[in-house]
């Protein structure tokens, strides 16, 4: 990889190219480019929802009409999105060996619609819904209309197969993506505030762990300045576009390092 410089994109590919067993934690803000709003901040989700009205178990049991009047919205943002160059550009690295493996706390589906292979969904899925009586489950599309409340066999409403606040995490996927976080060699953190656990603990994991930790963020995180080595600021989009660049700019260079390691 050329030098990096005081060049940060340039830097991140080049420990990238490296060390090759990266990990990638991606929050709300990936999905942003794609027209689905992120959580917290003036235009998020929860500046029109209050989360402890509308994002709890607990208020989902109390009034699931009510709650469902949110996720309706959250159904239908996520149902129409696609992938953006952000998304892409992960499965891209992914299929160059460079990443192995993408956590996020998405649950819009779109890692795996931009053909990511391994996601470990720390959030759950909006795509399947679950009786939360009788634990049977159900492929949204197959039983959710736009404005009407999914029933389950058993009569009982359904719920999105989502984590919400007060739910643990799935144990699979909690177990997976602290593996993940321990054994790999850069974590590359992308849109995410970092303010919610336990996933805001799998940046610590990895950095005591010995990986270096690469942010891309157009904002200063909870991370920022201290568990984050390379903080790239900008879109998600915009920065892997360029650390694919690198990449590519590398392939034509003939002392690439996928030759040798400098
Ligand atoms: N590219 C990269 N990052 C972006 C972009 C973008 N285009 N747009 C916004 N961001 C950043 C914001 O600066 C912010 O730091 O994405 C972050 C989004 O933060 P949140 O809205 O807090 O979303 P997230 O961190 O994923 O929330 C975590 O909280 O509400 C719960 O369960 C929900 O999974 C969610 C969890």
């Amino acid at each position: 990889m050329r030098a990096s410089g005081s060049d940060p994109i340039r830097e991140a590919a080049r420990l990238l190219a490296e060390r090759r067993n990266a990990v990638a934690l991606t929050g709300a803000g990936i999905s942003v480019e794609s027209g689905i709003p992120s959580f917290r901040g003036a235009q998020g989700m929860w500046a029109k929802y209050d989360p402890m009205e509308y994002a709890t178990l607990h208020a989902f049991m109390q009034s699931p009409r009510k709650v469902w009047e949110m996720l309706t919205e959250m159904v239908s943002v996520c149902g129409f999105a696609s992938p953006n160059a952000a998304h892409k550009g992960l499965a891209a690295l992914e299929g160059m060996g460079v990443v192995r493996a993408v956590i996020t706390q998405n649950v819009d589906g779109l890692h795996q619609a931009a053909g990511s292979r391994r996601v470990i969904e720390y959030h759950g899925s909006m795509e399947e819904l679950i009786c939360v009586h009788c634990w049977k489950r159900y492929l949204t599309r197959e039983r959710w209309t736009p404005g009407a409340v999914p029933l389950c066999d058993c009569d009982e409403i359904l719920k999105p197969n989502v984590v919400l606040f007060g739910e643990p995490i799935p144990w699979l996927a909690q177990e997976v993506a602290e593996e993940e976080a321990r054994t790999c060699g850069v974590l590359m953190v992308i849109g995410t505030s970092a303010q919610v656990s336990p996933a805001c603990d799998i940046p610590r994991i990895a950095k005591e762990s010995g990986a270096a930790v690469v942010e891309i963020n157009p904002e200063e995180t909870s991370l920022s300045g201290n568990v984050t080595d390379i903080h790239l600021r900008g879109s998600a989009s915009e920065v892997l576009r360029r650390i694919l660049e690198e990449f590519s700019a590398d392939e034509e260079t003939p002392s690439s390092p996928s030759h040798k390691i400098k």
